[in-house]
């Protein structure tokens, strides 16, 4: 393996080419730096060496402002299952463009998608929103509000979109996180008073006494726990087995509810998310990203107690946008022609040949690793161990993940930035081609770093 200095050599080299590959990106930059903040549209927009300017995306592929062509597997941070320009969603957003993009009142097609999410997620009722951080929102206000309750649990590690209750310990740096047992409640991010702070209490993921420690700490003041039931902000942690299903059952023999929260793992894990597949189905559900077919639209599911609370007005779930007609008929389409069984059947395929070609170089150059993948979802994780936690997390190489990110990124394949955090994701519109692109960029970054 090559030395630390030998591998900040290797990174600085790919940054290098990076940047040479895209002299209209950093003129972009330029420009954009005079009238948006940061010169970017949101804080993770900000990656080294430069934010890619992007001109657009057609089926699996996404084209820079310098014409450079990329397999696209970031996906817009997971929301792109459909891929780009989707003939069904395309179509259908056309259809409503020509029909009105908002009313503030109820559509049709409303209905239809709320009837296929509780199909596919076993929830009876549910509400729309417009983004990730608007759904989780609403399920934290609402559990506190039928419970009449204040405090919230949340794990180590999770991301569940920028608001006050769920801005707490996203990613603590190890010497801030406190004792594994008693985490600290660390704000991620500053203009968040710290009574709200105080309010969300720390887990560890995949550590059922970590909860009850803190229910039994806490009695009857706990109003729910809210938790990605596969984690997604941290490369991709499974649950270890009985770990849904137990937490269900602690927080209700406490009177707490429990929200799963899949705006990630949502559609693209599968058909109805990590809740189908467990067959744990939790009190509410959230869902956004790739629900709209890249159309901003989030859905909240529940269960008929929670929901009626909403309905006879005891929880205020309102918003100008919700059910916005243009997000209706983009996530109508979504369900019923693109996340299809025969879609999930050929990104199944696509998963397991993504797996074994990298499994096989990791093992061929001897890296330290493993490939961890969830549906249409899979990232590589370089560390030693699995990682049960986001204490075990911390242990994931950033350098090497870099190294890799900016290896695809040369060799034509845009994986999501921040190395370590994020996943691929596999788009409906993908073929093997494009996963072959993925392992052969593999290959030349493992031999690179083996040195
Ligand atoms: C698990 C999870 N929940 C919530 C959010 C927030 O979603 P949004 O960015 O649409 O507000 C994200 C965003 O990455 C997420 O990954």
């Amino acid at each position: 393996m090559l030395t630390p200095t030998s591998l900040a050599d290797v990174i600085a080299e790919q940054e290098a080419i990076f940047v040479k590959r895209q002299p209209k990106s950093a003129a972009l930059a330029d420009r954009a730096a005079g009238v948006l903040a940061g010169g970017v549209t949101s804080n993770w927009q900000i990656t080294q060496p430069q934010p890619v300017w992007l001109s657009h995306g057609a089926g699996g592929k996404v084209y820079d402002a310098d014409g450079n062509e990329y397999v696209d597997l970031h996906g817009g941070y997971g929301a792109a299952l459909a891929g780009h320009a989707h003939p069904a969603i395309v179509r259908a957003v056309k259809a409503q463009v020509e029909r009105g993009t908002h009313f503030a009142q109820p559509t049709e097609n409303a209905i239809v998608v709320a009837g296929e999410l509780a199909r596919r997620w076993g929830l009876p009722r549910w509400r729309f929103a417009n983004s990730g951080t608007e759904a989780t929102m609403d399920t934290v206000h609402l559990m506190r509000s039928y419970t009449g309750r204040d405090l919230i649990i949340k794990v180590e590690g999770g991301y569940h979109g920028h608001h006050d209750s769920v801005q707490v310990s996203v990613m603590p740096d190890a010497d801030e996180a406190g004792p594994r047992d008693s985490p600290r409640q660390v704000p991620s991010s500053s203009g968040i008073p710290t009574t709200i702070t105080g309010l969300t209490l720390i887990a560890q993921f995949n550590d059922l006494a970590s909860v009850a420690r803190l229910l039994d700490a806490h009695r009857g003041q706990v109003a729910g726990m809210i938790v990605e039931p596969v984690m997604m902000n941290a490369g991709i942690i499974p649950p270890l087995p009985g770990y849904l299903a137990g937490l269900k059952d602690l927080l209700h023999s406490h009177g707490a509810l429990l929200t799963f929260d899949e705006v990630k793992t949502g559609l693209t894990v599968g058909p109805g998310g990590v809740t189908r597949q467990s067959g744990v189905i939790p009190d509410l559900v959230c869902l956004a990203k790739s629900l709209g077919g890249g159309m901003a639209v989030a859905a909240v599911g529940g269960t008929f107690p929670l929901m009626d609370h909403v309905a006879s007005g005891g929880y205020e779930m309102v918003g100008t946008f919700n059910g916005n007609p243009l997000a209706m008929a983009a996530a109508r389409a979504m369900l019923t022609e693109v996340a299809t069984e025969s879609a999930y059947e050929r990104i199944e395929a696509l998963r397991q040949r993504a797996a074994v070609g990298i499994t096989a170089a990791i093992t061929e150059f001897s890296l330290t690793g493993s490939v961890v993948t969830a549906g249409a979802k899979g990232c590589v994780v370089f560390a030693p161990e699995p990682v049960r936690d986001f204490r075990g997390f911390l242990a994931v190489d950033d350098s090497l993940s870099h190294a890799h990110w900016l290896f695809q990124h040369n060799g034509g394949v845009f994986l999501p930035p921040w190395g370590k955090i994020e996943q691929w994701l596999i788009s409906a519109q993908h073929d093997e081609a494009d996963i072959d692109r993925l392992i052969a960029n593999f290959r030349t970054f493992a031999a690179a770093i083996r040195g």
